[in-house]
This record gives structure tokens, C-alpha cells and sequence, in this order.
């Protein structure tokens, strides 16, 4: 058995090395998380250390892939925190309704419950026909998922829920259709959206946006990179543009703080300052 100091320097090597193979960058991820996913990786795989891990994925991209979906944590939920959706549809919408068009980048989108989340609710609040959504992710084979819209029936009932307490306004069922185990989201609610292979760690600004929904993808950051992605999500907001973090992220304390006002705080939804 290795001491964790061992372990340590092996996990950095291997971050290295992914880094330097496939160009995914997970230096900066915390690494107590990245010591619990590289631990059920090495389990999958059957390797008993992690220089092994390496040698492993360094000849092997099959492997690989497999090791980034540990790495990735693609855990979502539709309408998850209902109270953040309840705050982006009853103060946040009203303001974007003003403008001709709205773009919308939900960063970290995962396997996509986020990001239909925001379509029903856009499209039930008549904002849907003018918006523009940005998925991005860096794990292909959740973003594959994002554009299929096939969730398992059995998360359909908390997702339902969910919906319910975030002030939805239809009945749930009226957006999928139910084949064998799985629910099938109406394909008209990805109309306006890009799916698209970004990376926070390593990617620039791509757009003007005014808002930025990024939830669940900070907590496995550590500071230095939580201020470079909390720069790169000021720098691509317009103007009194709004930014929403998960229930366990903040701003407080950031490089940006100064740049944002609290907007629903206890939501964690804050908004860019206009220009001085
Ligand atoms: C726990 S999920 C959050 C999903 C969704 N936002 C939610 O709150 O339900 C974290 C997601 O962040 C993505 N992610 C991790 N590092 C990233 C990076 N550097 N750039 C973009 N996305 C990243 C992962 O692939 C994963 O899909």
C-alpha cells in the first residue's frame, strides 16, 4: 500500500500526462476529488496504482475516455435546486424579456438536465422563439447525451417534482414521450441550442451572453482557476448581463466581486455592474 504523499505525486503525473496526451486540463481541479475519482477509476480499470492508470490511458484513448467520465462527474438533475429556477423565471426572465433576442450559455451543461430545464422554462415564459443557447462541456460523450433528450423514467418523478416547486406552469408529461424506460424530450426545445466542446480550464470567450448559468462545475475547482472561469464568464456577459452558480458556489471573495452585484443572493444569481 502507497502513502498518500506517494499517491499525491503519481496523480499529478498523471494530470500531467493527460494534459500533455489529450490536452484536457485537470491541474487545478481540487484534489481531494480528483483522489476519489482517480481511486473508482483505478477499480474500472483494474489497475492497482496509479502509475499503472497512466501507463494505461497514455496508449489506450478507449481507456481514457472511461477515466474522463470518472473525472467529469456528469451528475445533474432536472430543475435541480427548484428555488434557483424559480428565481431565474420570476426576476430574471422579466428582465431578459425586454431584449430583442437573449443568448443563454449554460457552461458545464453535463448530460443536459440543465439546459432543458432552461428551455421549458423559457418556452413556457415566451422566450424560447428568441433565444440562443450555448451547451458547452468538455466531455463528449455527455454532450452526446445533451443532444439525444433521453432521460431514465425513474428520475422522472423527482424531475417532475422538481418542476412543480419551481413554478412550472404546464403539466411535465406535456415535454416527453415515454419510450420503454425512457422519456424523450420534445426535440423542438433544442431548436435554438449549440452544443459545443468548451473548456473552462483551457478555452476562451466565444460569445456575448447575457446570461451565464454555470452550476456544480466550480465546487471541483480550485481558486486560482474558479477566478481565471469567473473572469472568462465577466468578460462575456453584456452589461448588467447575470451570472447563476450552484447552491454551493459563490462569488464572494473572487477576482470579480467587485464587477458583480448580488441579485437573488440566497440563489446564488448575481449581476455584471453596467459601465461607470
Ligand atoms: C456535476 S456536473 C454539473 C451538471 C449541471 N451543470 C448541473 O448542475 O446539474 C459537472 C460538469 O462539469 C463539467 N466540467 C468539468 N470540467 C470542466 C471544464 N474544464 N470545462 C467545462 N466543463 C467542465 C463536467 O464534464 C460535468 O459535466
Amino acid at each position: 500500500v502507497r502513502d498518500l504523499e506517494t499517491i499525491d505525486i503519481e496523480i499529478s503525473l498523471l494530470l500531467e500526462a493527460i494534459y500533455r496526451r489529450y490536452g484536457s486540463d485537470f491541474r487545478d481541479y481540487t484534489l481531494s476529488s480528483v483522489r476519489r475519482r482517480v481511486t473508482l477509476a483505478m477499480t474500472h480499470l483494474h489497475c492497482e496504482t496509479v502509475s499503472q492508470l497512466q501507463d494505461l490511458i497514455l496508449g489506450d484513448p478507449a481507456a481514457y475516455d472511461r477515466l474522463l467520465q470518472h473525472l467529469t462527474i456528469p451528475v445533474s438533475e432536472m430543475f435541480r435546486d427548484p428555488a434557483y429556477f424559480r428565481a431565474v423565471r420570476e426576476q430574471i426572465v422579466p428582465v431578459l424579456l425586454t431584449y430583442p433576442s437573449v443568448k443563454i450559455w449554460i457552461a458545464g451543461c453535463s448530460t443536459g438536465e440543465e439546459l432543458y430545464s432552461f428551455a421549458i422554462l423559457l418556452k413556457e415564459e415566451g422566450l424560447l422563439d428568441r433565444a440562443l443557447l450555448y451547451a458547452t462541456d468538455i466531455s463528449p460523450s455527455s454532450l452526446k447525451k445533451a443532444q439525444a433528450g433521453i432521460f431514465p423514467l425513474e428520475q422522472v418523478r423527482l424531475y417532475t417534482q422538481n418542476y412543480q416547486l419551481s413554478g412550472g406552469k404546464a403539466a411535465f408529461s406535456d415535454y416527453y414521450q415515454v419510450a420503454f424506460d425512457a422519456a424523450v424530450f420534445d426535440p423542438s426545445l433544442r431548436a435554438n441550442v449549440v452544443f459545443a466542446d468548451h473548456s473552462l480550464a483551457t478555452d476562451s470567450v466565444f460569445a456575448e451572453v447575457h446570461m451565464v448559468s454555470c452550476r456544480n462545475v466550480l465546487i471541483y475547482f480550485n481558486r486560482e482557476l474558479q477566478n481565471r472561469v469567473f473572469t472568462l464568464f465577466r468578460d462575456s456577459l453584456v452589461h448588467r448581463g447575470f451570472l447563476g452558480l450552484g447552491a454551493k458556489e459563490s462569488l464572494r471573495f473572487s477576482d470579480v466581486q467587485a464587477s458583480f452585484d448580488d441579485f437573488a443572493s440566497r440563489d446564488k444569481v448575481y449581476r455584471k455592474r453596467g459601465a461607470s
